[in-house]
């Protein structure tokens, strides 16, 4: 599995655990993050990274920013991306097997750094369960075709 990773000047410290986990975990990954505290506008580390999920160059994307807010809403408006704000582990799980959720957003400012471990952990190993929620799932995915045509 290939994880793409970024965040802005708010999320650094925990972006670099995220890091921490995909490399105890052997996935590969790409960091395209802001690399310095100076101030950086959280849309322009969130939609990119989006874009590369949602055309199949990486199969899952962890975004980091203060709050884990703004980066998830910019993440979101990408077509075919499924971002969820995450602050503890049932919701890792949940968002994985309820949601076929493809990137993952986390505040710096809202939760630690072993928490994060964890939640991270979880989403990056907790399958889809398909069924009912595959046809919800689908039915996003048809809003989002009917948009555009
Ligand atoms: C940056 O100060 C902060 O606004 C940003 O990281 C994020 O929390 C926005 O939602």
């Amino acid at each position: 599995m290939k994880v793409i990773i970024s965040g802005d000047h708010a999320g650094m410290t925990l972006r670099n655990e995220v890091k921490s986990v995909l490399e105890e975990l052997g996935y590969e990954y790409e960091d395209v993050g802001a690399d310095c505290t100076a101030s950086v506008d959280y849309p322009d580390y969130g939609i990119g990274p989006a874009e590369r999920v949602a055309n199949g160059e990486f199969d899952r994307g962890i975004l980091v920013c203060g709050t884990g807010i703004g980066i998830s809403i910019s993440a979101n408006k990408v077509k075919g991306i499924r971002c969820a704000l995450v602050h503890d582990v049932f919701s890792a799980k949940a968002t994985r097997e309820h949601n076929d959720s493809n990137m993952l957003a986390m505040g710096e400012r809202v939760i630690g750094p072993g928490l994060a471990n964890e939640i991270v952990k979880t989403w990056l190993t907790t399958e889809f369960e398909g069924g009912r929620h595959l046809n919800r799932v689908n039915k996003i995915t048809a809003y989002e075709e009917q948009c555009e045509a």
